[in-house]
């Protein structure tokens, strides 16, 4: 689909809600919505890429109309409903293996204190690393079946490294219900199996998994109000989807369900 508007011709990149409609390709080059942070989150990545992390996009410019453009990462991204192939416990190890890559080089780069990073998906507890925080499949590109790259650092902040790995948990086990799971997810994902091969593909010490179905909990609970608060700002995006999704109801739901299934996650991530 082509789109004329705000960002002049271009492609129009589908696959996000915060920025759906506004993401544009042109050639090499994608062009959206600067995020307030973007100076030091450009920062950020380039230092990443001096560090050898080359997995992600690099940022080309910010434009004096709020957009910044980077790099086009060729590839697959999973978009829901998500394919069969995005979901093998290859493409999970990849992923598990991918966020490890991340957090290597993340560990390695000083994080800008005077930015102001979104507290929206942020760990409640803080941290002292770059966390990326929507490791969702919508925003890992693929080849050949195996994560690449990480795209839309947008909602980047300080934080504990297992906090992003619970955040990716909650995607790609994933980490809901079965009546939720199949409605976005192929049938037969085994969560206590999948929890386990992140786990082990990220190298999750046995401290960590020990903590990470609460995290879980914890991050399930920061994305509803997260939601919430879009919703409740009037996003028509988020209201749709939420309804489409059914409502509160599913939230409730997911998070009875993580709580009914924390000591089988605790029992598979350690045994
Ligand atoms: N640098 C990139 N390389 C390849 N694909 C991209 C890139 N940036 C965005 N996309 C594609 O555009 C979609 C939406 O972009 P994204 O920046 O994630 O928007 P949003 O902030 O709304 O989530 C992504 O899901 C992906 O399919
Ligand atoms: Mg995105």
């Amino acid at each position: 689909m082509t789109a004329e508007g705000g960002a002049g011709d271009g492609e129009v990149l589908t696959g996000g809600m915060v920025n759906a409609g506004a993401v544009f390709r042109r050639g090499g080059l994608v062009d959206r919505p600067a995020p307030c942070t973007a100076r030091a989150l450009h920062a950020h990545l380039r230092a990443l890429e001096e560090h050898g992390f080359d997995a992600a996009p690099r940022p080309v410019r910010l434009t004096p109309d709020g957009r910044e453009q980077l790099t086009y990462v060729p590839g697959d991204v999973p978009l829901p409903p998500f394919p069969r192939w995005a979901m093998t416990e290859g493409a999970l190890r990849s992923v598990g293996g991918l966020l490890r890559r991340l957090h290597e080089a993340c560990a390695a780069v000083a994080v800008d204190t005077s930015a102001a990073w979104p507290r929206a998906l942020a760990d409640p507890e803080g941290g002292t690393m770059l966390c990326h925080n929507d490791v969702c499949p919508d925003n890992v590109v693929f080849r050949d079946g195996r994560a690449v790259a990480l795209i839309d650092f947008d909602l980047a902040a300080p934080g504990r490294p297992l906090w992003d790995v619970a955040m990716a948990a909650r995607y790609w086990v994933p980490l809901l219900d079965p009546v939720s799971a199949a409605a976005l997810y192929p049938a037969g994902l085994h969560a206590p199996t999948r929890l386990r091969i992140l786990a082990d593909s990220y190298g999750l010490s046995r401290h960590e998994r020990a903590e990470l179905p609460a995290v879980v909990e914890q991050a399930t609970a920061s994305c509803r109000a997260f939601v919430a608060d879009r919703v409740a700002d009037g996003d028509p995006v988020y209201t749709r989807t939420l309804a489409e999704r059914g409502g509160w109801r599913r939230w409730d739901r997911v998070q009875e369900w993580l709580g009914d299934h924390r000591d089988g996650f605790t029992a598979a991530l350690l045994d």
